[in-house]
């Protein structure tokens, strides 16, 4: 009895021992937690929790006992003080569950504009204003990383995920992350820049091999991330579904490693996107999780069990070594220990929804693009309006899947109107509700969650009547789209449907004839058809899909609250095959209807645009396209009207060594106050290698200026930005010679141009990504 209470008291002692020297993370100890950790506890916090549904086999644990409805979470070891921190989406707003178990509150978030709403607006001051009222919400929710900004180029106009994504421009797109970044990071809240790289379409998104020449790749789709991280150093990455040249983006090591952090500085962590590198299309959705900590991505989200037993296992085996191990959980650490959480902050899940309402209201109505005004925009003396179209009676805030967010209200156009003082016509009304109530019992929304878009129904056969006419005093008619990730646009989501004509037509001969005006509103995520159409109405109102407030935002800018001053982040072609990248876009994949989760992916590893996309159209991506090859649009990069009108004069360029300084003075010529976009393209003189005939280096927008008031930007371009990347050399090479600054108001409207010679200059990197079959690239030869 006494030798069994004597080794009791040992075995207790020894116990007490151990606690006392495990020791606890905090800032400054981060090798001592890492040396103190067990192989097992290094495998399990490289491996994340998250929701389950998706996968073959139960991920490890969930979210919902912290931050319900968050995306996932990282493991908890708590004999070492490591919390595990909260990862939710996403680029438009927090996406988290309203309900809780045994809780009566309602866990709302704010619906912002989607990305190419807040792209649209050029204003990296308020892009940075809205990144601060998301990272506000993400704070009092307990949310430590919000998965966005979202910024993957947008090559073609169909991608289905291009609402969340910026432009076609790397410049544009990066410099409005880096601006969202710093607006969420200021408060301690984390981003996850994604995805990382090349997703540029949905078609199969988790085992679609991207065919890229090294060129485009660094001139174009990875720029924007370089942009980004070098300007505001995201916390974290998440890297793509896709492969790029052969390998998953999560197993590059030259992508990951190479470029990120050797050659851009990034300091933060690598994670997977959700479930991804799996490639169910070559490997049956085999994850290679060595082959991602080898390559540098250092979390594996969500992951199982059996990924963590596979770490264990390779360490053990000598096939990984353990300092690849080490440094991804070095870097979980470091991340750990930059939270909130970490360090006790009490969240109080009573974000200022009514603050951020107003945030939301405001930047929706900047990033709205006015296409077309034949004096009819703003409405005065309007009292009496009739509403058009399904979506007038329900707009769309945002699109589908993990870029969704659960709002507590959209705002209708009804409402907008009504709320701007308007009557908006009864008869109408009475028309549409009872077909959009049964077309909505028979075809329920889907949840907010569910990857696959909503359909709207068709337009009804209405009667636009003699009465209606007589009692209004303006016709609205909206026209809607939705996209969402999981899915890719189709040429038909993309033109405008034989009942949306008729609709147009019908309105606008019984408005015309009266002498009254239609404006077209666009509801859209993407761009769509225009040539045809855009003849009939009066003016083209472009709000995109621009949040909750969307109601509220739309008639601000139809009434003359706000003005317009937002301009198109990515060219509108005329016909969808005009644009070069839509030959190997999977909207030509005749019959394929893509169903990411249960279709037999194996059999897609042949198909052209599902398996494997050839980037065939290379640098010439957008306006680098149009402009080049001399084709029309119905609208340009970078266009958009106002409500007044502006002079550009006193172009000055500054040469300051490394960089050049270029000055413009904007003039308000108008009679109403408002903002102006100054674009800087430069045309580069013929040299190494063939050019877009000119690119977008720099811009800025002025404050509301008054009638007659003026202001002078000043925006920077560094002389290495003036580089190409040439292949051939691994380097990024300025050709000596004369270029030349032009300052417009679209790709397509220059108002002044300047010229300045530059020597020329060389800046080697690393000859990784290379293609591994021949790309039949287009070229102005
Ligand atoms: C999406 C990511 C998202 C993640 C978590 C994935 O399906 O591609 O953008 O952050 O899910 O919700």
């Amino acid at each position: 009895m006494k030798s069994l209470l004597l080794t009791c008291a040992a075995l207790i002692c020894s116990g007490a021992l151990m606690a006392q020297k495990a020791p606890q993370l905090r800032a400054d100890n981060i090798e001592d937690v890492l040396k103190a950790m067990t192989l097992e506890e290094k495998a399990n916090l490289v491996v994340g929790v998250g929701m389950g549904g998706f996968s073959d086999k139960p991920v490890i644990g969930s979210t919902a006992s912290i931050v319900p409805g968050a995306a996932g979470t990282t493991k908890p070891i708590p004999q070492l003080g490591i919390p595990a921190i909260v990862l939710a989406d996403g680029p438009a707003g927090v996406r988290i569950n309203t309900q809780r178990q045994f809780d009566h509150h309602y866990y709302y978030a704010t619906h912002f504009p989607i990305g190419t709403s807040l792209s649209s607006t050029w204003n990296l001051q308020l892009v940075q204003q809205v990144g601060n009222a998301m990272g506000e919400e993400d704070r009092d929710y307990g949310v430590e990383v919000q998965l966005a900004p979202a910024l993957g180029l947008m090559r073609n106009p169909l991608c289905g995920r291009n609402f969340e994504y910026y432009s076609e421009d790397p410049v544009l797109s990066g410099n409005i992350a880096a601006a969202y970044v710093k607006g969420v990071q200021d408060l301690g809240i984390g981003t996850s820049i994604k995805h990382f790289a090349f997703n540029n379409q949905e078609t199969q998104r988790m085992g679609n091999d991207v065919h890229v020449s090294q060129r485009a790749a660094r001139e174009l789709y990875l720029k924007n991330f370089q942009i980004c991280v070098e300007k505001a150093q995201p916390w974290t990455v998440m890297s793509s579904y896709n492969l790029v040249n052969g390998t998953m983006t999560s197993e590059r090591r030259d992508l990951l490693t190479t470029i990120l952090r050797d050659e851009w500085g990034f300091k933060g962590l690598v994670m997977t996107d959700w479930f991804g590198g799996m490639d169910p299309v070559r490997r049956g959705k085999k994850a290679d999780r060595v082959a991602n900590i080898i390559a540098g991505n250092d979390l594996i989200e969500p992951g199982t069990e059996q990924d963590s037993k596979e770490i264990v296992a390779a360490v053990n085996s000598g096939k990984l070594d353990i300092k690849y191990l080490d440094t991804c959980v070095r870097r979980v650490l470091e991340l750990v220990v930059k939270t909130r959480r970490f360090v006790g902050y009490a969240y109080n899940n009573q974000p200022d929804l009514v603050k951020h309402a107003q945030v939301t209201r405001q930047a929706a109505a900047e990033g709205t693009v006015l296409l077309l005004n034949k004096h009819m925009l703003p409405l005065t003396n309007v009292k009496h309006v009739a509403l058009y179209g399904n979506a007038s009676y329900d707009l769309i805030a945002g699109g589908t899947g993990s870029g969704n967010v659960n709002r507590a209200y959209t705002i209708s156009l009804v409402e907008g109107m009504r709320n701007a003082g308007c009557h908006v016509d009864e008869t109408v009304i009475n028309q549409y509700s009872p077909y959009l109530d049964e077309y909505y019992k028979k075809n329920p929304k889907p949840g907010p969650l569910d990857l696959r878009a909503l359909v709207l129904p068709e337009e009804m056969e209405l009667d636009v009547t003699p009465e209606q006419v007589a009692q209004n005093d303006v016709a609205i008619v909206t026209l809607s789209r939705v996209s969402g990730e999981g899915k890719d646009r189709t040429e038909s989501h993309y033109n405008l449907t034989q009942k949306e004509r008729d609709l147009l037509q019908k309105v606008c001969k019984a408005y015309h004839q009266a002498g009254k005006k239609v404006v077209v509103v666009l509801n859209v995520g993407g761009v769509m058809e225009t040539a045809s159409w855009k003849d009939l109405p009066d003016a083209i109102l472009l709000p995109w899909q621009c949040g909750q407030e969307i109601g509220n935002s739309i008639a601000d800018l139809l009434m003359g609250v706000s003005t317009p001053s937002g301009k198109l982040p990515m060219s509108w072609p005329i016909d969808i095959n005009d644009d070069p990248s839509t030959k190997n876009f999977p909207a030509h994949t005749v019959g394929y209807d893509i169903d990411t989760f249960n279709r037999d992916a194996s059999k897609d590893v042949n198909v052209k645009n599902v398996g494997y996309t050839n980037y065939e159209e290379d640098i010439y991506v957008g306006y680098r396209y149009y402009d080049t090859f001399k084709k029309p649009v119905s609208y340009p990069f970078g266009y958009g009207l106002s409500y007044t009108t502006f002079s550009y004069k006193d172009l000055k360029l500054t040469d300051k060594g490394n960089r050049i300084l270029v000055n413009i003075t904007i003039t308000n010529t108008g009679n109403r106050a408002g903002k102006e976009v100054a674009e800087v393209y430069v045309s580069a003189p013929r040299g190494t290698v063939e050019k877009p005939e000119q690119e977008l280096k720099a811009f800025a927008k002025t404050r509301i200026l008054q009638p007659n008031e003026h202001e002078t930007l000043t925006m920077e371009v560094k002389k290495a930005d003036l580089a190409s990347f040439v292949t051939s050399q691994s380097a990024w090479m300025v050709d000596a010679g004369i270029y030349t600054f032009k300052v417009g108001t679209s790709s397509r409207d220059i108002k002044e141009s300047a010229s300045l010679k530059v020597k020329a200059m060389k800046h080697k990197v690393h000859n990784v990504l290379a293609p591994q079959v021949k790309l039949n690239v287009l070229t102005q030869k």
